[in-house]
């Protein structure tokens, strides 16, 4: 359980958003290969240009992409250990090549994945935690990746 808000740079995330982000990921987890590919669609529908960046099996890439995120989702409630492990996280993405504004075209792929894969129990709420969640997420990484840390 996670008691005190998270409060990192002006990203913000409730003690109710982490919980409405752990309860909702929990039901992607059984439709994680289908979320992953509905992610990297919506990704290069967007911009085509990304697929470039991606060298590997896509497969394999979208399950690193789902376990990464599940951990990421579990770790909110001990921020402390967490946050390394997404810095590290940011600087593996500059050599990847990824720049900074990407960020912006994965936060949509990712919450049109969750809206879509969601259904029915997706809400404005659940939006606005998703989206608190990784502006926190994407914060860090980006903050380490220009060797930022806070
Ligand atoms: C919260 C945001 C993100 C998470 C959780 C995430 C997660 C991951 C994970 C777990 C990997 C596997 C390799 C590793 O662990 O280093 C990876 C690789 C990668 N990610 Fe991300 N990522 C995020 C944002 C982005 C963004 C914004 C882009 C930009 C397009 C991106 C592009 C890539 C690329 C190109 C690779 C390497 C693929 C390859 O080796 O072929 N990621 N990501």
């Amino acid at each position: 359980m996670s008691t005190n808000t998270i409060n990192y740079n002006g990203a913000t995330v409730s003690p109710q958003q982490v919980e409405l982000v752990q309860e909702s990921f929990i039901k992607v987890v059984p439709i994680a290969s289908t979320a992953a590919e509905i992610f990297y669609n919506k990704l290069f529908e967007i911009d085509p240009e990304l697929r470039a960046l991606f060298t590997g099996d896509m497969r394999s890439q979208g399950r690193k992409l789902m376990s990464m995120i599940g951990a990421a989702v579990n770790g909110l409630n001990n921020i402390g250990t967490l946050l390394p492990i997404v810095q590290d996280l940011g600087r593996r993405h500059v050599e990847y090549g990824v720049k900074d504004e990407q960020y912006n075209t994965v936060a949509t792929a990712l919450l049109f994945t969750l809206e879509t894969g969601l259904g029915a129990d997706w809400n404005a709420e659940l939006k606005d935690a998703w989206t608190a969640v990784y502006v926190l997420l994407s914060s860090v990484m980006i903050d380490a990746a220009h060797g930022l840390e806070n």
